[in-house]
């Protein structure tokens, strides 16, 4: 992306395990621009995870915190921001992003999903009898919202993090 100036932050939405990290990251170092997290910078600032936070002071906080932290990357230098799988739901954290920046949506299969999330116990709302199923309903729930994001890429299981940023870049 040799030359590519950016004027709004990239905003990278889209489920848990659909790539926004790994992708997030390889695109600001394509683009030459700071990566922020938004659980990352949550977490640092609660000096505890993701997972104490939901148990400790309850969901509503911690999407308190994700709101602000938000709207506040937004207000800087364009960068690339990934944000939680939740945070696209809020209307006040559209809102910021189709104000600011721009959402670009990681549209991943329930089966890749699946396979990505399933080794890791970092993710409190699948702490349920049946994550899969838990899994399925999020998916379902979520993607008639998903599907407002201005932008969108197929998360092709056969692609590296490479190939998907070479995606995103295409469509910016
Ligand atoms: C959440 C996704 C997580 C994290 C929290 C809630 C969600 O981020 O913000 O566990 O509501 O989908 P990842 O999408 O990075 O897993």
């Amino acid at each position: 992306a040799a030359g590519y100036v950016l004027h709004r932050t990239v905003v990278l939405v889209g489920m848990m395990g659909s790539g926004k990290t790994a992708i997030g990251r390889c695109l600001a170092q394509r683009l030459g621009v700071a990566y922020i997290d938004s659980d990352a910078e949550i977490e640092a600032a609660a000096n505890a995870t993701i997972g104490e936070i939901f148990a400790r002071d309850g969901e509503p906080f911690f999407r308190d915190r994700e709101a602000e932290v938000i709207a506040r990357l937004l207000k800087s230098e364009p960068c690339v921001l990934s944000t939680g799988g939740g945070a696209y739901l809020a209307e006040r954290n559209r809102a910021v992003i189709s104000a600011r920046g721009v959402a670009v949506l990681l549209d991943a299969d329930l089966d890749l999903l699946w396979e990505r999330v399933r080794h890791k116990d970092t993710r409190p709302l699948l702490r349920t009898a049946n994550p899969r199923a838990t899994l399925a309903e999020i998916f379902t729930a979520r993607a008639p919202i998903y599907a407002k994001a201005e932008l969108r890429v197929l998360a092709d299981p056969a692609y590296s993090i490479d190939e998907m940023t070479d995606a995103v870049l295409e469509v910016l």
